[in-house]
């Protein structure tokens, strides 16, 4: 069996495919996630928090990020795969590609993540010219919760919205090839999805993007504490974690999933 490539996730936003994504970190969730319909996997640093307890994405380093996505790719057999590039391991553009390398040619991903706006779009340009595909991470950027004050809802007044809106457009003229967006608002996300030729997948954006993303163990009802506004515990409703990662996968492709509670 194939693995989905670009060529896939790219089409399958012409046609009007929604993608759904969900995080994973080991090799039996992979295997689960595959089987219920999942279209790509992100071995996102939320692992920092949800697997090994710490108190932010920071302190998660490349080894991990590279361990943790070979334990993905032994796992599934046709879902695309995106490893995370951790806090400080794209400050420049030496250290960029010889991380995102790794992350590649060690971790087996197809593609890796960055967080940041026009700020790091020339480095998206030296990863993609050398053949590295780029999915660029804007709106809450996790690995700056210090800076922002916190998980709060990003673009809300104009000024900030168009810094958005010019910050996506940088990124895929510097060759990215997807976007996230989190936790921004449903109309603003909708405008970039459209402006957009690059897929752009929601986490907390509303429901006019091309496809989804969550947090597995959010979606399971896992995570300690409180669960973000735009997740859902899918497992309460479905019973059974293949079930509920299907019913998931259900209301990603029928836009069912986020509902008007779930987003900004
Ligand atoms: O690390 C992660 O899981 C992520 C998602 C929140 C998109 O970046």
């Amino acid at each position: 069996m194939s693995r989905l490539n670009l060529t896939h996730i790219r089409k399958m936003k012409q046609e009007q495919n929604k993608i759904a994504m969900l995080t994973a970190y080991d090799a039996s969730f992979a295997h689960l996630l595959e089987q219920a319909g999942v279209d790509v996997i992100l071995v996102g640093d939320s692992l920092g928090m949800v697997v090994q307890g710490q108190e932010s994405t920071l302190p998660v380093t490349v080894d991990e990020i590279i361990y943790h996505t070979r334990n993905v790719v032994r796992g599934s057999q046709s879902v695309f795969v995106i490893a995370d590039m951790p806090f400080m391991s794209y400050s420049n553009h030496d250290q960029a590609i010889t991380n995102a390398a790794r992350l590649m040619a060690e971790g087996g991903a197809q593609m890796v993540k960055l967080e940041g706006g026009a700020v790091i779009a020339d480095t998206v340009k030296q990863l993609t010219e050398r053949g590295i595909p780029v999915c660029a991470h804007l709106g809450l950027l996790p690995q700056s919760v210090h800076r922002l004050g916190g998980y709060r809802v990003q673009g809300k007044d104009d000024d900030a919205a168009q810094r958005l809106i010019d910050d996506a457009k940088a990124l895929q003229n510097a060759g990215a090839d997807m976007v996230v967006l989190e936790c921004i608002p449903a109309a603003l996300a909708k405008k970039i999805t459209q402006v957009l030729t690059i897929p752009v997948i929601g986490i907390g954006a509303g429901t006019d993007c091309d496809g989804q993303v969550l947090v597995l163990y959010d979606m399971l009802g896992l995570t300690i504490g409180k669960r973000p506004r735009f997740s859902h515990d899918f497992l309460a409703d479905a019973g059974a974690i293949p079930a509920a990662i299907n019913k998931y996968v259900q209301e990603v492709k029928s836009g069912s999933f986020p509902t008007i509670e779930q987003q900004f």
